[in-house]
């Protein structure tokens, strides 16, 4: 088992260069690294026989860990975008050859309809040049899609481009192939064409006025048909399912008792609007197409940040009586209150704390009938100093929640530490391991 924590801390939850196929096709800046996820199976002992569970998968870095050494798995997510790539990702079972036959009609049809609308790219150098027909009508965002998605996050001319393209992928007529390239273009969106970067906000780049897109589409693709076609001879089955972690067993109604192990990383109470990290490409495959859309998916998401506390929420009401979370919204709303901080957000950090733990109570409350007897759970999660640089000890508390419904808390493990961007102080990563 590879030490993992001999890897330098500031790059410890990079993906590293031999993990990259099927996990590169789409990553995001909230996910962990694949050799964690690894570190956790052998630790635990885990093998084929056994089932793992993470009910937080995000791009789906603990399935495809598990499908790679034949360990069957189940993964919920509760973001449209990210469960449609851990969905995409862990479904190897696609021929090869249609998608390459499929592949060369979308960049002919996208390459003459580029062409027809004034966008051409030169596509010689990487597929014979045999033009498609080109689409009929150049698609645009509907009014209510560009209400969700920030201007400067993408500028005309590529967002042009990339409609196109996508256009062109949906006239592939087949039940796979399409959700495959659509997965290449979202991260096409956010890696080439959009103006987005992530430090670990999202930020805006100085606006590219154009970029040329049928190149780097055509290269993400082929290493995905790469990753497919030398995907082990036995891979375990990976089954994942959009929904709320807050009610997980609802989410596997037929896996009662079955799941032996989960490794996860829940969000943290840290004022980051992770709707807003995967916009881009969210509005671009159409999974937010409203202000309507976007709040019901906030709806659906652990209370973490003040962009997704709404009036009539209440998981606060689960974690009453537990002292240690009382005590820190007290101080946060002191805090506020002696900085003179009157904004509607700020007013809002202590209930956060409140509603994010309750959250999770309710989440280990509903996975356990789920587990099987003697399982063990990992779950990755970061101390946080965002509202008004109060200490939140995130691992500390899950335990003590944790113990009140009954499970173990085995230890807490330092995976990393982080620099805090409020406070630039060096905050702790853990890992909080617990047992039935
Ligand atoms: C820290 S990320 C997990 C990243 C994942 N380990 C990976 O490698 O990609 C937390 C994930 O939890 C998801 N999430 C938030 N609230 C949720 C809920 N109530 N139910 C299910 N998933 C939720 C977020 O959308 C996010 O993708």
């Amino acid at each position: 088992m590879q030490n993992i924590f001999e890897i330098e801390n500031s790059v410890r939850n990079q993906t590293q260069i031999g993990d990259k196929s099927f996990h590169s096709w789409y990553q995001f800046v909230l996910g962990y690294p694949p050799h964690l996820v690894r570190y956790y199976i052998y630790k635990f002992g885990i093998n084929s026989g056994h089932l793992v569970l993470d009910p937080f998968c995000g791009t789906g870095t603990t399935n495809l860990e598990c499908k790679k050494l034949n360990i069957d798995s189940l993964g919920l997510e509760a973001n449209p975008v990210v469960y449609f790539a851990s969905r995409v990702k862990t479904d190897w079972n696609i021929s090869t050859s249609e998608l390459r036959q499929a592949f060369r009609e979308v960049i002919a049809t996208a390459s003459s309809s580029l062409d027809k609308y004034g966008l051409s790219e030169d596509v010689s150098l990487f597929v014979q040049p045999n033009k498609g027909k080109p689409l009929s009508a150049e698609p645009t965002l509907s009014k209510d899609q560009r209400a969700v998605l920030p201007k400067d996050f993408i500028s005309p001319k590529p967002l042009r481009r990339v409609l196109i393209l996508k256009e062109c992928i949906e006239q592939v007529n087949d039940d796979k192939i399409p959700d495959l390239f659509l997965l290449a273009l979202a991260n096409l969106v956010v890696n080439h064409a959009g103006n987005v970067a992530f430090g670990p906000e999202i930020y805006t780049t100085n606006p590219q006025k154009d970029v040329h897109i049928l190149d780097f589409f055509y290269k993400l693709v082929d290493r995905m048909i790469c990753d497919l076609d030398s995907q082990p001879a036995i891979a375990g089955t990976a089954e994942i399912v959009y929904g709320d972690a807050r009610r997980v067993s609802d989410c596997f109604p037929t896996h009662l008792s079955e799941v032996n192990f989960v490794i996860t990383s829940p969000p943290y109470p840290n004022e980051k609007d992770y709707t807003r990290t995967t916009r881009l490409e969210s509005v671009i495959l159409g999974l937010v197409s409203s202000k309507q859309s976007l709040r019901t998916l906030k709806e659906q998401l652990l209370r973490s940040n003040s962009r997704n506390i709404f009036v009539t929420d209440n998981d606060q009401d689960y974690v009453k009586s537990f002292d240690s979370i009382n005590r820190i919204a007290r101080e946060i709303e002191e805090k506020r209150i002696h900085l003179k901080k009157t904004s509607g957000f700020e007013k809002m950090y202590h209930k956060i704390v409140k509603h994010y733990f309750g959250g999770m109570y309710r989440h280990f409350q509903t996975l356990k009938p789920l587990l099987s007897p003697e399982s063990r759970l990992a779950y990755v999660v970061g101390d946080q100093m965002s509202f008004f640089r109060t200490h939140i000890p995130t691992a500390k508390i899950l335990g003590e929640i944790a113990e009140s419904l009954g499970y173990k808390v085995e230890e807490i493990e330092l995976w990393r530490t982080r620099l805090a961007t409020a406070t630039k102080i060096q905050i702790e990563e853990n890992v909080l391991i617990l047992r039935t």
